[in-house]
């Protein structure tokens, strides 16, 4: 069974509240009871002295049978309770009932009376109900010569008590009722906001990834739930966009190249449809095109690689100077043909936490960027140097650089600057994602200075990871 927290919150302040009153009861009544029998035993003792002394020298002599019956009598109309005088045998000499006169009791009250000793006994009987035995020695000088029985009605007490215990049990039952009710309301008030957390939570996990909680949170533990589950969802949406744009972008991308292709099978469907010089022409357009085709492939797993294992670097520590004369010799060709000199620049070799495969990445797009914006007969450098614990490679060359209102979005996917001469360059706008990606992943940065018509200066700072 599923019980809401108020009835969960009801349930327990119930038991609670009712295990409480009932072991307050259970004490004060014990107490009632006990102190109102110590009282009332300590009255009848009294009286039962008061007759004890007063028949003392009456109890020898049979003729004073009379005058004792009325002490006997007299005590019991002003006290309420039945008084008995008996001899030292346990004789009956008067009862202010009058009924045992004559009768011989060996009730163990009396037997300790007569033996010197008070000795009172509550007792519950059949027809009776609660009755008090108290039995009190006659004394003659130091010799006991008597007792005094007294029985008492106890039941007028005994309703007193059942009558407050009535009372406890009807607050209990009330306050019990009371604070259920006020649990329940506590209880919806309570998880209203985990109420709106979950439809929430639950709009989340069905696509709708900007849904916010629009109450104001407050200050408490749920406050601040709602805060980070709003920051949560923004995140969750800022990242669905991406991948969005990123999915429309490269599909978008993928068209032109095979839509290229295909324009390219139909003006020269057979070898022998066209001239020779045609038919070499096309296909080394069709070869071209996938290339192209194959470098976005490429790029686009690198990202998604890069994305998928997030921080998850082969970090070890690397000769730095291999790096780079690996980077300068990958691109060299593509230089060479562009007739642009590349130059590595350092002084000495020196080893470094981080993950060569992904830096390697790094420098050689920058340097082919570097190759592919230069104009023919430039020179491009290569160049790293270490500062304040910190690594730095700077890959500069000289062309018609990056406007200033440029730089900020050339990190961005697929952004090219001059868009119109992407076939010529061959790019795709994703060597500066990817470089950013992996600097970022090593805890670096990227700067970029550029001059348009100067010196474009790209620097990857990095920390050294331990
Ligand atoms: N050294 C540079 N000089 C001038 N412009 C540059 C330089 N490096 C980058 N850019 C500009 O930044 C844009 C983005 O660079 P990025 O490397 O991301 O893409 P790409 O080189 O066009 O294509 P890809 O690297 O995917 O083959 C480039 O298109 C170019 O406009
Ligand atoms: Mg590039």
């Amino acid at each position: 069974m599923r019980l809401s927290l108020g009835l969960k919150l009801g349930f327990t302040y119930l038991v609670l509240i009712v295990l409480s009153v009932a072991a307050f009861g259970y004490f004060t009544m014990d107490f009632f009871q006990q102190s109102f029998l110590d009282e009332k035993k300590a009255a009848l003792f009294t009286h039962a002295n008061i007759l004890a002394n007063s028949s003392a020298p009456y109890l020898r002599d049979r003729e004073q049978r009379p005058y004792l019956n009325y002490l006997a009598r007299n005590q019991a109309e002003r006290v309420g309770s039945r008084f008995l005088v008996l001899d030292r045998t346990g004789l009956v000499m008067a009862d202010s009932a009058g009924d045992f006169r004559g009768r011989v009791l060996s009730h163990p009250e009396i037997l300790s009376a007569l033996k010197g000793e008070n000795a009172a006994t509550p007792y519950r009987e059949e027809d009776y109900g609660w009755i008090l035995y108290l039995a009190v020695p006659v004394y003659s000088g130091k010799q006991v010569t008597g007792a005094v029985f007294v029985s008492a009605d106890l039941n007028p007490m005994v309703a007193r008590l059942d009558e407050i215990r009535a009372r406890l049990l009807w607050f209990s039952a009330a306050s019990g009722a009371v604070v259920f009710v006020i649990s329940l309301f506590m209880g919806t008030y309570l998880t209203r906001p985990v109420k709106r957390l979950i439809v929430a939570a639950g709009k989340i996990g069905s696509g709708d990834y900007g849904y916010r909680i629009e109450t104001p949170p407050g200050k408490d533990e749920f406050g601040e739930l709602t805060r980070v589950f709003n920051e949560m969802s923004t995140k969750i949406q800022a990242e669905d966009n991406i991948r969005k744009r990123f999915v429309a972008d490269a599909s978008h991308e993928l068209k032109s190249p095979v839509a290229a292709i295909t324009a390219l099978l139909d003006s020269c469907p057979r070898k022998e449809a066209c001239s020779p010089e045609e038919y070499h022409e096309q296909m080394k357009d069709l070869r071209f095109e996938a290339d192209r085709l194959r470098n976005l492939v490429e790029d686009l797993l690198v990202l998604s690689r890069i994305e998928g294992n997030q921080g998850q670097l082969k970090i070890e520590e690397t000769s730095v100077g291999e790096i780079t004369e690996a980077v300068r010799k990958a691109t060299a060709p593509m230089a060479r043909a562009k007739g642009v000199e590349i130059r590595t620049v350092h002084s000495g070799d020196i080893y470094w936490p981080l993950d060569g495969e992904k830096i390697f990445r790094v420098l050689v797009n920058l340097v082919d960027n570097a190759v592919k914006y230069s104009p023919a007969g430039e020179k491009v450098i290569l160049g790293f140097r270490v500062k304040d614990e910190r690594l730095y490679f700077y890959v500069s060359n000289r062309g018609a650089g990056i406007p200033p209102g440029e730089i900020s979005n050339i990190f961005e996917r697929f952004y090219r600057v001059d868009k119109a001469r992407s076939r010529e360059t061959g790019g795709w706008g994703l060597g500066l994602a990817i470089v950013k990606e992996i600097v970022e992943l090593h805890g670096g940065d990227v700067v970029v200075d550029s001059e348009p018509g100067g010196e474009t200066i790209f620097t990857i700072e990095l920390p050294k990871l331990t």
